[in-house]
């Protein structure tokens, strides 16, 4: 059977979207599901680009016994043609994916949505930036994704 691929896509590529990555990752290993997806992440600028995630939300997320392991990388056009889904953390990543699509002319078919477009228990409508905020800020990024992920895997099963 043909993989569900879904690339979550925030600024950096180092602290919220592989650390929603990660927390799929987790949750389709629980449900057993792991053979059926291919998983990603990617960040609309370069800055950071091969670098691991940020500590403070590896450290975060270690202590929920998630492992973010991925290596930040950039968006491309390809991204429309190879992913299924591609979910955005803010207002402002999906603007930006929207026009990485128009400007390259992509006819790519990647389902292109907010990540806060499938939470239930959280009333946020973007994945806060907790990149110049203190500690609390990754605990509660995770706190939003586990809910948005976790609705999004429904979502779609
Ligand atoms: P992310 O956070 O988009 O969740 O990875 C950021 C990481 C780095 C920067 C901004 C946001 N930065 O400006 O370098």
């Amino acid at each position: 059977m043909k993989k569900i691929s879904v690339l979550f896509v925030c600024l950096g590529n180092i602290c919220r979207s592989p650390a929603a990555e990660a927390i799929f990752i987790s949750l389709i290993e629980k449900k057993g599901l792991n053979d059926g997806f291919i998983v990603d992440s990617a960040g609309t600028g370069s800055w950071h680009i091969g670098k691991k995630a940020d500590s403070r939300m590896r450290i975060a997320a270690e202590r929920r016994d998630i492992e973010i392991l991925s290596r930040a990388r950039q968006i491309t056009s390809k991204d429309f043609e190879e992913f299924n889904y591609i979910l955005a953390m803010d207002d402002s990543n999906y603007r930006n994916i929207q026009d990485l699509k128009s400007r390259t002319g992509s006819t790519g078919f990647a389902s292109i949505k907010k990540i806060q477009d499938f939470r239930s228990v959280f009333n946020d409508q973007e994945v806060p930036d907790p990149y110049f905020g203190g500690d609390d800020g990754f605990d509660y990024v995770l706190d939003i994704l586990e809910d948005s992920v976790n609705g999004f895997l429904e979502s779609i099963s």
